[in-house]
């Protein structure tokens, strides 16, 4: 776990994929750059996602509203007084946490014991290991898990204004540490605004308050009027959008899965009340079909439906992944009836309803969302796709087996020396395939070497030009995730990239 997060980071850096913000300075924490193949890889998420959810749907259209709105637009949305983090300080070192993440790590160390018992008990009885019956039989596996659920059932109960107390005194009761002192001396649990403030106008005097958003819904929803009409869209319909949200994370610990600043990818689905639910199953199966296409491994996918529900919501579930570091959050799928909407209405006046022509009458539609973390996305295809190769002769690889359709660049053009006129037919082909992909050109080094390098990079091809190719106009095509090679016409090459490639 730990180890290949560490892996993660720094094959994440040295391929060019991403660095911390303003590093020079140190770094900013919880806030990162994406580089040269960052954003590629970046950019053919957002796509795929857009192509799926509004080229490829008819009754669905894309936004792209500002990040700074009307403050009164945080009002409406609840996140003024309804956007809160409980922290909690530690008297001696000064220190602030999340109160309840304290908790949740106190759980994994729990689940982390369990885990030992299980590991020992699995090298014990060999093949004649039952897990199942194990778990639900060892004693103290029994208690740790127990235990788990008691504590996160309590925490659930406890995390709103009026029984924030009792967070405190679940943190004493299980005598849980300041981490960096070992201090046990805390104070009250405050709620802790998430939203970043800024200032619009320059005299100090007539300066307004305004928010960075902290999500790009809102944005959907105080336009949902002007789709519509401009539009004429029909319910069911949805609006999408992919832009940059903020929000003043305390703990940042997890590298690109929870950061200051990140991008999200929502749909608002406006569909009649009373079909809301019928709604929610679909873009439940809608959106796993979606993950389950990129082929990131079905098992590293699950659902995790909520008890607790946001104060919008009338149902909701998240999908998690498998990240480095257990299963986590990756995407919300989340039935937010009408309340945004008519939120919206009351705060500004302004209508925000659908004339049904078959009804003969108005109403405000209700919603499902899906919202899912660009970068989380990000962690989720590269995580999973980094592997360490045994290849059974002594040696081993590291490769980014990326989904073709995501690789930052398509296909590497390697000319077997930097002689004979072989880079300038290999400059001739670069020439040919980049109108179409993004083509890397590399000379330098041993053809070895540069596979390899290729390899780790996420590279679906390269294609080698060597001494055969002046005679007959053939390369070599080499496959980054079997490594077979095969010799190819030059003119091939553009089919077998696009069909590896399409969408
Ligand atoms: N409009 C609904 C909404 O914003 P959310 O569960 O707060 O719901 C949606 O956020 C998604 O945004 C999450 O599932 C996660 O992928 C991503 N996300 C939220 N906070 C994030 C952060 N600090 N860093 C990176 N991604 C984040």
């Amino acid at each position: 776990g730990q180890d290949k997060f560490k892996q993660v980071i720094s094959h994440a850096k040295e391929y060019g994929y991403i660095f911390s913000s303003s590093e020079i300075y140190d770094g900013l924490s919880a806030v990162y750059d994406y580089g040269q193949n960052g954003v590629e890889l970046k950019n053919n998420i957002k796509n795929y996602w857009w192509k799926s959810m509004v080229q490829m749907h008819e009754e669905i259209v894309g936004l792209d509203a500002a990040i700074l709105m009307h403050p009164k637009t945080w009002t409406a949305s609840g996140h003024v007084n309804a956007f809160n983090d409980p922290l909690i300080d530690n008297k001696d070192s000064k220190k602030r946490y999340r109160a309840d993440v304290l908790v949740e790590d106190y759980v994994e160390k729990l689940e982390q014991k369990a885990q030992k018992e299980i590991t020992k008990a699995k090298k014990r009885f060999g093949d004649k290991f039952d897990e199942a019956e194990f778990v639900s039989t060892h004693p103290r596996v029994v208690k740790y898990r127990q235990q788990s659920q008691e504590i996160l059932q309590r925490l659930g109960q406890s995390l709103n204004d009026d029984n924030l107390a009792d967070v405190k005194a679940l943190i004493e009761e299980l005598d849980i540490a300041c981490p960096m002192s070992g201090s046990r001396n805390w104070t009250d649990v405050k709620q802790f605004n998430l939203m970043f403030g800024t200032k619009l106008g320059a005299s100090a005097e007539s300066a307004s308050d305004l928010y960075l958003r902290p999500e790009t819904a809102q944005g959907i929803f105080v336009n949902f009027a002007n789709v519509q009409k401009t539009g004429r869209m029909k319910i069911p319909f949805g609006i999408a959008q992919i832009g940059k949200a903020f929000r003043n994370e305390i703990v940042a610990r997890q590298f690109i899965f929870r950061q200051r600043e990140f991008e999200q990818m929502e749909m608002q689905y406006f569909v009649k009340p009373g079909d809301e639910l019928k709604w929610f199953e679909h873009w439940k199966e809608i959106r796993t079909k979606w993950h389950n296409s990129l082929g990131l491994g079905d098992d590293n996918y699950r659902f995790h439906d909520h008890e607790k529900l946001a104060h919008y919501a009338n149902a909701a579930t998240d999908i998690e992944f498998k990240f480095p570091f257990g299963f986590k959050e990756l995407e919300g799928i989340h039935s937010r009836t009408d309340f945004d909407l008519k939120a919206h209405e009351n705060l500004s006046g302004k209508k925000l309803q659908f004339y049904d022509p078959e009804m003969k009458e108005s109403y405000v539609p209700y919603v499902i969302e899906t919202s899912i973390g660009l970068d989380r996305m990000f962690l989720a295809v590269f995580s999973s796709a980094l592997q360490d190769e045994d290849l059974g002769d002594g040696n081993s690889r590291t490769v980014l087996k990326l989904p073709a359709i995501l690789a930052p660049v398509k296909a590497a053009v390697l000319p077997l020396l930097k002689r004979d006129g072989l880079p300038e037919i290999a400059r001739k082909i670069v020439d040919e395939l980049k109108w179409d992909f993004n083509i890397d050109y590399d000379e330098k080094d041993a053809v070895g070497r540069r596979y390899r390098r290729q390899d780790a990079a996420g590279t679906p091809f390269c294609i080698t030009v060597d001494h055969d190719t002046k005679e007959d106009g053939s390369v070599t095509i080499r496959h980054r995730d079997s490594m077979k090679q095969e010799r190819v016409k030059i003119e091939e090459l553009s089919s077998i990239i696009a069909k590896s490639v399409d969408f």
